[in-house]
């Protein structure tokens, strides 16, 4: 009879027991969202003084994460759109490209920043005419919802290399921030063969070895036919962008820096933005088993990038890669003397 009693009793325990943590991780959870149900002021003043890195990104990350959630979900009523002000607004910045350079990744990682909202989807708004055509009201339709101090960032890296879009990008806004992530070409070109060729096999199709690609049979000069091998042209396309916009208003990020290294390359990229800085180590750990850096929100939310993000490279001919290297050298010097950031690119 008694133990039974005291069986009962510690089942009890452990039920409150873990109804107490329970209740504890999800107040941790919510405590940031709470706490940002306040009038809406000046980012500059909502922003404790530097150093209090890792209490922001609990307290006003984890109410981004809940509140704008809900909002792209379309659960949010309209009487709390209007509570706290949310907008959508048109990007004050836009990844650009390149394709492969780590444009995810950068999106990702910038949004970790109290004052960026990111667009999810890549919208391919000014790439694609029937896009285009829908106008500019369609475009903010696609934005999520923020805080009009908040900056909002769409990423498309086909608007790099589209003929069109600088024009339409200017017309939109001519003082526009353009980021632009970068990889060492020839990693980049093969980067982008991978895809292919996932999609390619996805689908039971059989497709070409990179060096076919990438060599032309007839010449064995390099075949600048090859898309993935124009995209890494980098400063042919730049050159393009440059005829509307001043090389100011252009960042360069080091992808491949961006991916043994996030921070250094995330905290330029918060200055270019003119925003104070907020992402910090905390907020970026090393993942042994996916070989990347992840992302942490605060102690409850971590996440890593899809596993789309960071295949396994085919082997290359080494002869290949030393004539795609040797090819896009000048291209490459060209690229540092108009942009002022130079790479270790062979
Ligand atoms: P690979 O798949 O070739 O490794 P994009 O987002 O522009 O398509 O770029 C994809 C690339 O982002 C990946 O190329 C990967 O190397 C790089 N990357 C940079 N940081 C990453 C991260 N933290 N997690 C996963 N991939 C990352």
């Amino acid at each position: 009879m008694l133990l039974k009693q005291q069986v009962l009793l510690r089942q009890k325990l452990f039920v409150l027991g873990s109804l107490a943590i329970g209740s504890l991780l999800y107040l941790v959870a919510r405590v940031g969202t709470l706490d940002r149900l306040q009038p809406i002021c000046p980012i500059e003043s909502r922003l404790a003084p530097p150093g209090l890195a890792e209490q922001i990104s609990l307290r006003t990350l984890q109410y981004k994460r809940s509140l704008l959630q809900e909002l792209r979900k379309g659960n949010a009523t309209k009487e709390q759109i209007r509570l706290h002000n949310l907008v959508q607004q048109l990007p004050r910045a836009i990844i650009i490209g390149v394709r492969k350079g780590g444009t995810r990744a950068l999106l990702e990682m910038l949004n970790l920043h109290p004052a960026v909202v990111k667009a999810s989807q890549e919208i391919h708004f000014f790439d694609n005419d029937q896009n285009y055509a829908r106008g500019m009201d369609w475009y903010r339709g696609k934005m999520p919802f923020s805080f009009p101090h908040q900056i909002t960032i769409e990423k498309s890296p086909a608007y790099f290399i589209t003929e069109e879009v600088p024009e339409r990008i200017f017309k939109m806004n001519s003082s526009i921030k353009l980021l632009i992530i970068v990889r060492e070409p020839t990693t980049r070109a093969v980067s982008d063969y991978t895809q292919v060729l996932e999609g390619k096999e996805r689908k039971n199709k059989t497709y070409h070895k990179f060096e076919k690609l990438a060599i032309d049979t007839n010449t064995c000069e390099v075949n600048t036919k090859y898309k993935a091998v124009r995209t890494s042209i980098y400063t042919k396309h730049l050159e393009r962008w440059l005829k509307y916009f001043p090389v100011e208003q252009f960042h360069i990020v080091d992808g491949d820096r961006l991916i043994t290294d996030p921070l250094p390359e995330l905290q330029l990229v918060e200055r270019f933005l003119n925003l104070p800085s907020r992402i910090s180590q905390y907020n970026l750990y090393f993942n042994a088993t996916r070989g990347f850096y992840c992302l942490r929100f605060n102690i409850v939310f971590s996440k890593c990038l899809a596993g789309s993000k960071g295949r396994t490279h085919p082997e290359v001919d080494p002869t290949v890669v030393a004539k795609l290297r040797k090819f896009f050298h000048p291209f490459n010097q060209k690229f540092y003397q108009i942009t002022g950031r130079t790479f270790s690119w062979p």
